[in-house]
């Protein structure tokens, strides 16, 4: 089989504390590997950007860095798996986050008689994370990500892509930083353990340049 066939169908998941390149990761892995990009954060702030009643609702829970119910979030993506695009595989990029998550998305997949391929949990220590968010910047016109430090743009304040202007996130404030660290610890982090016993993790050492990264996930996908 060609290789780029043989990448494509693939049902993956990012799992990782927030900050840890999971979207910057998700932005070649899409690419690379033919696969719809389907980040549940990147969902709630475009309805937040529209001001629609999903956006209205879940703004301020956003906002201070804690977690959108589950029942709002398993409706989302139910819709979002449905559509044509997600048929033959997905990259999952902030879902599940929650055991209840974890088994919405277990029991939707087995009713479409599909399974998870592999959960990828990209690991960064704790006062990296805080520099990364702390130094993030995002395009409020198209959402391309910076960092004052480690992903400069151009020009700055200016998106490189589409020119508009950049901005820090509200949650990436170090009280929201603070909440979602420790919201991540105790509700996310022990779908670790549920993956790994399903024998689907793979673990990824997300130090280093976003490329080293991205070859150890490349490497640990064609084991
Ligand atoms: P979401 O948008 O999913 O945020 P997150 O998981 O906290 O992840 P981030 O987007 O903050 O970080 P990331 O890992 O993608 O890192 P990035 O690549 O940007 O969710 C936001 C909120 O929505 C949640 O708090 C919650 O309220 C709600 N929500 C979403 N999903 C939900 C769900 N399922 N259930 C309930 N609520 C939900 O990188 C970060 C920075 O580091 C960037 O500046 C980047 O340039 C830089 N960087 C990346 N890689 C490297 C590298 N290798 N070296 C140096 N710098 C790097």
């Amino acid at each position: 089989m060609r290789e780029s066939a043989r990448r494509r169908g693939l049902r993956l998941v990012l799992l990782g504390a927030p900050g840890v390149g999971k979207g910057t990761q998700a932005a070649e892995i899409r690419v690379r590997y033919g696969l719809p990009h389907i980040a549940t954060g990147d969902m709630l702030r475009a309805a937040m950007a529209d001001g629609s009643p999903l956006g209205q609702k879940v703004r301020a829970i956003v906002e201070r860095g804690d977690l959108v119910p589950d029942p709002v979030i398993d409706e989302i993506m139910e819709e979002r798996l449905a559509r044509p695009d997600a048929r033959d595989g997905f990259l999952l990029d902030g879902f599940p986050r929650t055991l209840v998550q974890a088994e919405y998305l277990d029991a939707l997949l087995t009713r479409r008689g599909q399974r998870l391929d592999r959960v990828i949990n990209i690991e960064v220590p704790e006062p990296e994370i805080v520099d990364r968010l702390s130094g993030r910047r995002v395009c409020g016109s198209c959402g391309a990500t910076y960092h004052v430090r480690f992903s400069r743009p151009r020009r700055d304040g200016q998106c490189d892509a589409c020119g508009g202007a950049l901005r820090q996130r509200a949650d990436d404030a170090t009280e929201a930083v603070a909440e979602r660290l420790q919201i991540y610890r105790a509700r996310t982090a022990p779908l670790i353990e549920l993956y790994r016993r399903d024998g689907l993790l793979l673990t990824i050492d997300g130090h280093g340049a976003p490329a080293e990264v991205l070859a150890r996930i490349d490497a640990g996908l064609s084991e």
